[in-house]
């Protein structure tokens, strides 16, 4: 089982968020997967330039660092994201890559993976930037078991219960892989997703050949 934790604050190995991130990793490691990090601010990832191209073809024009964090993304069974809170939103570090990803979120490639979300904030607004993370993770097909994050401004022991908050919640996160946790409303919100989008592929599909060979080879649309 292989598990990768995102990480997106420019202020690299000083970052607060890579603490929680560092102890997910350390409970998923205990548990029994095998983990890696990705430091996405480090990498050149330009914006995406909404060319449609990845539609037609399943490959992104744009050729730097994002085809490798893609592919990793793709071989794992968890993912975690995270980002410190910047202007009640991710990091533009982390935005960028989640642009770059309408084809993760067309074909639902995160199907089967599970994952979680971790933030600090100055002061405020941990669960909205939690949701932005798990959001993308739900749009491109994943399951979220949850997220952590902390206010910096409660003090010092409020980060130590983070940190232990994120190493549980990376252990949590094997069992959940281990299981097939079921997650019934999550299900039910992507099957949802996918009546709906359907059309948009179907109407489409002259244009985007390989989402919509894609959606054919699942079954998601008959003709
Ligand atoms: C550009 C920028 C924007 C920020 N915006 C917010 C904000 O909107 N709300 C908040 O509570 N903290 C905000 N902060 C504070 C950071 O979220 C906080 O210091 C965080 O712990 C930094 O995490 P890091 O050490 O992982 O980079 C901001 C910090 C920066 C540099």
């Amino acid at each position: 089982m292989k598990i990768i934790g995102i990480s997106s604050s420019p202020r690299g190995k000083n970052s607060s968020t890579l603490k929680l991130l560092d102890a997910a990793l350390k409970g998923a490691e205990e548990a029994g997967a095998e983990v890696e990090a990705i430091d996405v601010a480090k990498l050149k990832i330009k914006f995406c330039t909404a060319c449609d191209s990845c539609y037609e073809t399943g490959v992104c024009s744009i050729k730097d660092d994002y085809q490798a964090v893609l592919e990793k993304l793709l071989d794992v069974d968890g993912i975690i994201l995270s980002s410190p809170n910047y202007i009640t939103n991710v990091t533009a570090q982390l935005k960028t890559v989640f642009d770059r990803s309408p084809l993760v979120i067309h074909e639902q490639l995160f199907d089967g993976k599970y994952g979680f979300s971790l933030t600090t904030a100055g002061s405020s607004e941990i669960d909205f930037v939690l949701d932005i993370m798990n959001n993308f993770m739900a749009h491109c097909g994943g399951n979220n078991i949850g997220g952590v994050g902390c206010a910096m401004s409660e003090g010092p022991s409020a980060m130590e219960t983070a940190i232990e908050k994120s190493h549980e919640m990376g252990k949590d996160l094997v069992e959940a892989i281990k299981e097939k946790r079921p997650y019934p409303e999550q299900k039910a919100a992507h099957e949802v997703w996918r009546e709906g989008f359907k059309y948009v592929i179907l109407a489409n599909k002259d244009q985007w050949t390989h989402n919509c060979d894609y959606w054919m080879e699942k079954g998601w649309i008959k003709e």
